[in-house]
């Protein structure tokens, strides 16, 4: 191993380790901060209070990493340059988004939500393709973290393991998306989809079975898991969507590619996106390859 993947591979180990370590934190804050802060973020959203605190924790814990030079997150208007001082002299060239509380609107109705993270390779905003590993946590009726890297995807559940810290174990290996897939969820109001997505959406909707919850890593995790897709698509007066492409699509494509699924914007590989600022939006259409290409193929001729 070269000294440069010898530094890539720690600096993802040590993001995962902090990523790891700061859930059952941000789960175990969860039950006071179920309010609005005071704040709106760079996507014109309410931020919850325990979005504030997420965020705040994983800066603090993802910013002391060697290697990391930047920290970005959905509730933060720029990047946070922490790598002005490399520890242990290593070059600081990584850099970590993160959307800290995805689906705090669940909040409210006590549903699952999740931490998306990506390492990206070089300054953000970055395209997909510089992502070297991505995960999200899923603060389900149990905890896990599902981790991808160039070695293939993996879950883990985590515990909080006493005076000891946190505990991980592994619970599945070299995950792939099942190749007979079960189920669908895509967000967005029927009306205001686009004319190709609802006439795509008619045809899954006889052959697949709806999974909805209105998180993106709850939905994406019920895809990894039975097969399927999952999309929050193009809307009449939003045609970029919902979802952000640094600190959500690009991570969940990345997760999926690796599982051996596809990501797509409608026309061309989530991964492959050129991105032009930090917060833009995109839509994501992502899951079993075959069913994210006639996605393509039904938003093509529609339009
Ligand atoms: O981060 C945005 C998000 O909360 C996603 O987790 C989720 O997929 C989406 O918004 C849900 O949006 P809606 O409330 O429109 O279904
Ligand atoms: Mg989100």
């Amino acid at each position: 191993m070269s000294g440069s993947d010898r530094l890539e591979a720690s600096v993802i180990e040590s993001v995962f380790d902090a990523v790891a370590e700061t859930a059952p934190e941000i789960r175990a804050a969860l039950p006071g901060r179920r309010v609005e802060s005071d704040r709106e973020n760079p996507s014109g959203e309410t931020v919850m209070a325990a979005d504030v605190h997420a965020d705040e924790l994983l800066e603090e814990r993802i910013g002391l990493i060697d290697g990391v030079s930047g920290y970005a997150s959905e509730e933060r208007e720029t990047v946070v340059d922490v790598g002005s001082e490399p520890k242990l002299g290593s070059e600081s060239r990584y850099a970590v988004a993160v959307d800290p509380l995805d689906g705090s609107s669940n909040l409210r109705s006590n549903n699952a939500m999740g931490t998306v993270v990506g390492v990206y390779d070089g300054s953000l905003p970055a395209r997909g393709r510089d992502l070297v590993a991505a995960g999200y946590v899923l603060y389900g009726p149990i905890t896990t973290m599902v981790v991808a890297t160039a070695d293939g995807v993996r879950e883990e559940v985590v515990t909080r393991g006493g005076d000891e810290g946190v505990e991980r174990s592994v619970v599945r290996e070299s995950i792939s998306l099942p190749s007979d897939p079960v189920v669908y969820g895509f967000g967005g109001r029927v009306p205001d989809w686009t004319d190709g997505f609802r006439v795509f959406a008619r045809e899954i909707e006889s052959e697949l079975k709806l999974r909805y919850g209105g998180a993106m890593v709850g939905d994406v995790n019920q895809v990894l898991t039975y097969g399927g897709i999952f999309a929050y698509p193009a809307l009449a007066d939003a045609p970029n969507g919902k979802l952000r492409l640094q600190f959500e699509a690009n991570p969940i494509a990345f997760i999926i590619e690796r599982a051996g699924g596809a990501a797509s914007d409608g026309t061309e590989a989530i991964l492959d996106v050129d991105p032009e600022e930090l917060h833009q939006r995109v839509p994501l259409h992502v899951g079993n390859e075959q069913l994210v290409d006639r996605l393509e193929a039904a938003v093509e001729s529609g339009q």
